[in-house]
């Protein structure tokens, strides 16, 4: 098992180029199920996360490959298994975006119950109450949801809104699905995040018919066939915001390439409260930050909200504040697994529901940590980065879901990170 051992304190400088969204890659992976054929999307992430998925597209029958310039084929003619088996969901709960469109494209589909995780329950009732209003049966059969459409699938007006608000992958999985389906379907309280705007401009590309892109109301005209494309993902707001989050805690100045400000208002404008300076430039911008850091109040929320996958990050970040932060988290109010790990760096955090008071102190310092889920480990990085002293973060998997060589995109900008095998 691999181990980050990181240096600290650095400051950073120079120029980073982020990477295509995992986040928008997964669904438009699966969205390939939809159309029989080779289709290619250039900038998918190297991640285990799209490995991951992968497999399972092959194991359902395609073929998935990354040709010579690294643009990632799937090659969907043959879809003769339509069963998402336990052993791959378990391991990434994303697998679940096969859902909708294998179900459109077999009629009838198994896929492993994805089970909770480190940052909590993760139901999916909203992902099978959609389908079930476009004509699928569902029942659950020893942990697998099995999913069948005797008549075809049939366009209907749909509330997926939640307790939590709108459900990305759930919105992903009724919106494939209904690509396909008979007549016009409305999705209302869809997801709103830059990710479902991808994945239905591909889809469009592809032939589907989808209207309202953006917005929680999304109208889609069922087609005949979909056909296979070539499509560009986003590049990822997250792996950006935590660079730039990486820049606020180090005192640094940084220029990402490859990044869309206008998907991030909301992490810009906390950043600017923070103290940090963000710059547009023509292929992304500048962050910087040379005072204090200010306290600040965060609520995660659903796009344009604050996001959820980087409350962790700016927990790192306001714990070093001068004065006392609140953070709410209100997507997924259990995700708080690095509060004890960022208080064993000397943070003083105090979790009370799904809240955090960050209270500032003036230094973190080294300390041997665990990662737990992808952005918690992300947020010890950073606090790695700041802190005194060597911090070894440990089971650094976790990280290679979600960053592509995290620690050689940060070496060369005066981060000193090293891989080690434990
Ligand atoms: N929810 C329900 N019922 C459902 C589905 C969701 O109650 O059927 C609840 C969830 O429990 C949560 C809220 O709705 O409280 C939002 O969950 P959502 O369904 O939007 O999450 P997701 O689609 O499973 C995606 C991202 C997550 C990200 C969330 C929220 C992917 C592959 N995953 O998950 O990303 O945190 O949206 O923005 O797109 C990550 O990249 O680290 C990550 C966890």
């Amino acid at each position: 098992m691999d181990v980050f051992r990181i240096e600290g304190p650095v400051q950073l400088s120079g120029s980073v180029a982020l990477s295509g969204s995992k986040n928008a890659s997964l669904p438009m992976m699966a969205a390939m199920i939809l159309a029989p054929g080779e289709s290619s999307l250039a900038g998918v992430p190297r991640l285990s996360d799209i490995a991951v998925l992968s497999e399972l597209l092959e194991q359902l029958g395609c073929r998935v490959d990354r040709s010579a310039n690294g643009d990632l084929r799937v090659d969907s003619t043959t879809v003769d298994n339509p069963v998402g088996d336990y052993e791959i969901v378990r391991k990434m709960r994303a697998s679940i975006c096969i859902l909708g469109p294998l179900l459109a494209r077999c009629g009838r589909v198994e896929v492993s119950m994805p089970g909770g995780c480190a940052i909590g329950d993760r139901p999916i009732n909203l992902h099978l109450r959609g389908l079930q209003a476009l004509g699928a049966r569902i029942r659950v059969e020893n942990g697998y949801i099995v999913a069948e459409t005797p008549k075809g699938l049939t366009g209907k007006e749909i509330f997926l809104g939640g307790s939590f608000g709108s459900t990305v992958l759930g919105t992903a999985n009724v919106l494939m699905a209904a690509t396909l389906a008979k007549g016009r379907t409305v999705i209302e309280s869809a997801a709103c995040e830059p990710e479902i705007a991808d994945l239905a401009n591909c889809l469009n590309k592809m032939g589907a018919k989808i209207s309202g892109i953006g917005s929680p109301r999304l109208i889609i005209e069922g087609v005949k066939v979909l056909r296979p494309a070539q499509y560009r993902v986003i590049p990822d707001r997250i792996e950006a915001g935590t660079f730039m989050a990486a820049a606020a805690i180090t005192k640094s100045e940084l220029k990402l390439r490859n990044c869309r400000l206008d998907d991030m208002m909301a992490v810009v404008d906390k950043l600017r409260s923070i103290g940090a300076t963000v710059e547009r430039d023509a292929d992304g911008c500048v962050v910087a930050r040379s005072g204090a850091i200010k306290p600040a109040d965060i609520t995660t929320q659903p796009y344009p909200g604050f996001p959820t996958d980087l409350q962790a990050q700016f927990i790192a970040l306001l714990s070093l504040a001068d004065g006392n932060s609140v953070v709410i988290e209100k997507v997924f109010p259990d995700r708080f697994m690095h509060v004890a790990e960022l208080n064993r760096m000397a943070a003083n955090l105090l979790k009370e529901g799904p809240a955090v008071i960050v209270a500032g102190v003036k230094k973190l310092m080294a300390a041997p940590v665990m990662a737990s889920d992808l952005r918690a480990s992300a947020a010890l990085v950073l606090a790695g980065l700041a802190a005194e002293g060597t911090t070894t973060v440990n089971r650094v998997y976790h990280i290679d879901r979600g960053y592509e060589r995290i620690e050689e995109k940060l070496n060369p900008l005066g981060a000193k990170i090293t891989r080690e095998s434990v």
